[in-house]
């Protein structure tokens, strides 16, 4: 089976899909590659991610991941959404084959982007904290 059954069930049943209204950050994310496109809304409330939604215009995978990515920072404080890796991501899911790695990639980055839209609009620099935003254009040929 190439996928597991985690990868199956979230792109069949994703989590807070949509948008959010008046969102404190917006982030989104694409891969050159594939064209695939995920954008992520949050809203931050005493230090946490109260809420998230994402759309992902992609894969199956790409859907998959960026379900369960806000499955895992909705109600976690900023540092711990700030931490989560893709490969956190990919665990989670029990999986993904190599060629899909970029996808959770793409979930990374789109929560990252979108809590540097969020320090931007606080009028704070978001580099020192959320890093440089990884280049997910490029040609992640090393993974596939
Ligand atoms: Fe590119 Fe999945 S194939 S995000």
């Amino acid at each position: 089976m190439l996928y597991s059954d985690k990868v199956l069930e979230h792109f069949s049943n994703p989590r807070n899909v949509g948008e959010l209204e008046n969102p404190d950050g917006v982030g989104e994310v694409g891969n050159a590659k594939c064209g695939d496109i995920m954008k992520m809304y949050l809203k931050v409330e005493d230090g946490k991610i109260s809420d998230v939604k994402f759309k992902t215009f992609g894969c199956g995978a790409a859907i998959a991941t960026s379900s369960i990515a806000t499955e895992m920072i909705k109600g976690k404080p900023i540092e711990d959404a700030l931490k989560l890796t893709n490969s956190a991501v990919v665990d989670a899911l029990d999986g993904l084959p190599a060629s899909k790695i970029h996808c959770s990639v793409l979930a990374e980055q789109a929560i990252k982007a979108a809590l540097s839209d969020y320090y931007t609009k606080q009028g704070v620099d978001p580099e020192p904290i959320v890093g440089k935003l990884e280049d997910t254009d490029h040609d992640h040929s090393s993974e596939e």
